[in-house]
């Protein structure tokens, strides 16, 4: 069955412990954490210290996203701030195999991350060392975008290429996932399914409930 993780970005967040509780009440185990440094992707969110907080709080899987320039001067920070895994934007850096090993000896899972337009083929030198591969089906950084279907192909290319080559890393979709297009993503072979604003828009518990039940439908 494909995951449901929520992505933090569209949570209330003068509230985001109570949505955080409210989502794990319902059964969501997963969160997606986006860092945003104003430059790379906007809007500024969310920082080391919020991050440390939410982690220690609640006993689910965090996943932070870092979204911004200049990677490497802050990673030992957001790695300090004890989330269960650091994905790295793929454009946005250049040491990426270095990034990831710096993750690895922390001991946290570390993922890649592309945005619709970067073609699976730029990172296949990256695939064999990654616990993740996050495919963006919008642009980073604003919750709302209508999901890109034409990224469902990478989503197919990743789940054939780590058959083909035994790897082991997960598959998640990002980005415009609500109750329509999660078909879709269950059809494509992802593992995780990362929605923001249809999650979090309303009732978290109606919403997740009417996720829940389109992936029980399709089978994921
Ligand atoms: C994009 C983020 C997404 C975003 C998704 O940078 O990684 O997680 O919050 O938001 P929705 O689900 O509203 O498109
Ligand atoms: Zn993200």
């Amino acid at each position: 069955m494909i995951e449901l993780c929520a992505s933090l970005l569209a949570a209330d967040h003068a509230h985001i412990a109570r949505d955080i509780a409210a989502a794990q009440a319902c059964g969501i185990e997963r969160f997606h954490v986006d860092v945003c440094d104003g430059h790379y992707a906007r809007p500024i969110i969310f920082g080391d210290q919020l991050v440390e907080r939410i982690t220690s709080l609640s006993s689910a899987f965090f996943d932070v996203h870092l979204a911004v320039y200049h990677m490497a001067s802050i990673l030992e920070t957001f790695i300090a701030a004890g989330p269960d895994m650091i994905t790295v934007q793929y454009e946005s850096c250049s040491d990426h195999l270095r990034l990831i090993d710096t993750i690895h000896a922390s001991t946290m899972l570390a993922g890649i991350c592309i945005v619709p337009e970067t073609p699976v083929e730029e990172i296949e030198h990256l695939l064999s060392g990654v616990d993740a591969v996050n495919v963006l089906a919008v642009n980073p950084g604003i919750g709302g975008q209508p999901f890109q279907h034409s990224v469902l192909k990478k989503v197919e290319q990743l789940v054939k290429l780590r058959t083909q080559r035994g790897f082991t890393f997960r598959i998640s979709v990002d980005g415009g996932v609500n109750e329509r297009t999660i078909t879709d993503v269950i059809s494509a072979g992802a593992d995780i399914a990362i929605a923001g604003s249809a999650i979090f828009s309303g009732s978290i518990e109606e919403n997740v409930q009417r996720m829940l039940q389109c992936m029980q439908h399709t089978g994921g």
